[in-house]
């Protein structure tokens, strides 16, 4: 949910944990930390606001010593303050961490901490961590037997790293991410490799379940039952130091213009394991396709492209509704998980679930280090280079194209020609003048209602979420058909309707219910490959293979609600309240 990391090394730690801080913010934004150790003494200073902001105030950059920790917090526990921002320093001062995720247990253990004496300052379940580290480490006297009975105690999904007075660092991962980068001078334990990756591309993927002791560079890595455990180091893909916004003034603009590019690669692209998941497909008893968000929205595509071109029938499944209703998940069937991050806590679980019922698992994922990388049976890389922005852009493209290799691994008279329909997005991306105007439009409108029918259904929700996320708008993607059953009471001359309405089957009648609206006064911004006086705006999208227009619908929309958020002021990288893995339940 938030990003961790510890540094110990050669150099000062503190600008280089703010670096790795800034690079990881996409994780979690709302609160930022650092402590570091010198001359066996601990210092810490922590705010809320964005890693830039909250440097510039208090110069957590010029805390001394070459040992320490950062966060950047995503709260799940107390509100966004100074004082719940980690680190969280222990009683005695002695020991700070940092923790990512949820101790479940934590209002059982500080009742018991505060039997003991322990006092609490912040609202946050993170800090009876450095409580009880303080309290087992002073009966244990070693950071070993410490770590293992903290962990022994605690319940629920974390990683923690602990800083303790003399300089040793520890650290443990239970079901959330842990990466240690391995450089000549320096060590580092981070939630993603983006917060080491300018000093290293030595990475060791640590298991849930262990934990390291680091003095110095010196290292071990352990069980939670204290059994040493082997280490590999594995070369991270030098494409992660890629993350950088370079001329773009977002990383979601610059995501959104990737696109034509990762469109046109599309055509020669390999997929590794495609050829094993189309068996598993073939045989499944039945199949199902999992995902949250905009990963979500794919399983929803995924649907009607496997039926319609080769007559497959799936159930697209909401990661988070299926500990709900387990008994959907039919024995030996196929459970396709989608995930950008490959670390989206309700996702995990749906295959958890789905692999108890001895389903295969094939995944379709970006970050190929992810924790659902090792859960699937058969693991389709997105390929789609890092995403920084919250938003979800290219990653919904590339999950697309893999759902469409697979559809034409099925059935070979499916033909896409890649690279004309990445020239028509190019051209798209090339001007983006009408969008921009459009864009001012909709600052001042308080609600947006989009249209789609079939194929382009999940294309109105895709775009509600978009609209939703990057500009607070309220926005509701509705099936076209299901107007009349509701939604038009609320159509009057303040609301904007984005009508969905490609050259395909459902255009007729997408085009009657964009009628319906306008007679009640709305403005309807049509996407569309065919001009019409109905429509107030018309953003023109290329006539193209029916496969394809759900790329070339969401491509526009994704800029236009970029546009949006600039009119109304809000940071389209980082929306508020929202994190790029969502590690939670
Ligand atoms: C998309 O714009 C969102 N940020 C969010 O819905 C996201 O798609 C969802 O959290 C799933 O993430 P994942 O693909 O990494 O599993
Ligand atoms: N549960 C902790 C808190 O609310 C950690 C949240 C996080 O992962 O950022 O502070």
């Amino acid at each position: 949910m938030c990003s961790i990391i510890g540094y110990s090394g050669n150099e000062i730690a503190a600008p280089i944990i703010v670096k790795g801080l800034k690079r990881m913010e996409y994780r979690g934004y709302d609160s930022v930390g650092v402590a570091t150790e010198s001359q066996n003494q601990i210092e810490l200073k922590k705010g809320t606001g964005k890693v830039t902001e909250v440097n510039s105030k208090f110069q957590l950059d010029t805390l001394p010593g070459k040992i320490g920790i950062g966060h950047t917090r995503w709260a799940t526990h107390g509100k966004v303050t100074d004082l719940n921002a980690h680190p969280h320093p222990s009683n005695s001062g002695k020991i700070a961490i940092v923790h990512n995720g949820i101790i479940e247990n934590f209002e059982e253990l500080k009742k018991k901490l505060e039997d003991d004496g322990y006092s609490f300052k912040s609202e946050t379940d993170s800090e009876i961590i450095a409580n009880l580290l303080q309290k087992n480490y002073e009966s244990t006297k070693n950071v070993k037997d410490t770590i293992m009975k903290t962990v022994s105690e605690i319940k629920g999904h974390y990683a923690f790293v602990a800083m303790f007075e003399n300089g040793q660092l520890a650290a443990a991962r239970f079901h959330e991410p842990l990466i240690i980068g391995v450089g000549q001078e320096n060590i580092f334990l981070s939630s993603d490799v983006l917060g080491f990756i300018e000093y290293t591309d030595d990475a060791i993927y640590m298991k849930s379940g262990n934990f390291i002791i680091l003095k110095n560079r010196e290292f071990q890595i352990l069980d939670f039952n204290g059994k040493e455990i082997k280490h590999e180091i594995t070369k991270v893909s030098k494409e992660f130091g890629d993350a950088y916004k370079g001329d773009y003034a977002h990383f979601t603009l610059k995501e959104i213009y990737e696109q034509p590019e990762l469109i046109s690669k599309a055509g020669d692209r390999t997929i590794n394991g495609l050829e094993e998941a189309v068996e598993y497909i073939k045989n499944a008893k039945n199949i199902y396709v999992t995902g949250s968000g905009t990963s979500y929205n794919s399983a929803l595509i995924a649907k009607q492209i496997l039926s319609k071109y080769v007559k497959i029938k799936s159930e697209p499944i909401i990661a988070s509704e299926l500990q709900f209703a387990p008994e959907t998940i039919e024995e030996n069937s196929v459970l396709i998980a989608i995930s950008q991050s490959g670390e989206s806590a309700d996702v995990l679980e749906a295959v958890r679930i789905a692999k108890k019922s001895n389903c295969k698992i094939i995944s379709i994922v970006n970050l190929l280090t992810s924790s659902l990388t090792r859960k699937g049976d058969v693991v389709l890389g997105m390929n789609c280079g890092p995403e920084i922005g919250v938003a979800a852009t290219k990653s919904f493209t590339a999950q697309l194209i893999v759902l469409y290799k697979i559809v034409q691994k099925l059935n070979g008279n499916i033909t896409i020609n890649f690279e004309e329909f990445s020239e028509s997005i190019s051209k798209i991306l090339e001007n983006p003048v009408k969008i921009q105007e459009i864009a001012k439009e909709l600052k001042e409108v308080s609600d947006v209602y989009i249209l789609g029918r079939g194929i382009n259904y999940p294309i109105a929700i895709e775009s509600a979420l978009k609209l939703k996320e990057l500009t607070y708008i309220h926005a509701e993607g509705i099936p076209g058909g299901e107007l009349k059953h509701g939604p038009l009471a609320l159509m009057d001359t303040d609301v904007f309707v984005i009508v969905i309405n490609p050259n395909d089957s459902t255009y007729t009648d997408t085009l009657t219910s964009a009628r319906e609206i306008k007679a009640r006064g709305a403005k309807i911004i049509g996407v569309s490959d065919i001009e019409s006086d109905i429509y107030d705006y018309w953003i023109k999208i290329p006539k193209i293979n029916e496969i394809l227009y759900p790329i070339s619908e969401i491509i526009p929309i994704q800029l236009l609600t970029y546009y949006s958020a600039l009119e109304k002021d809000t940071d389209p990288d980082y929306p508020r309240n929202l994190a790029k893995s969502v590690t939670v339940k």
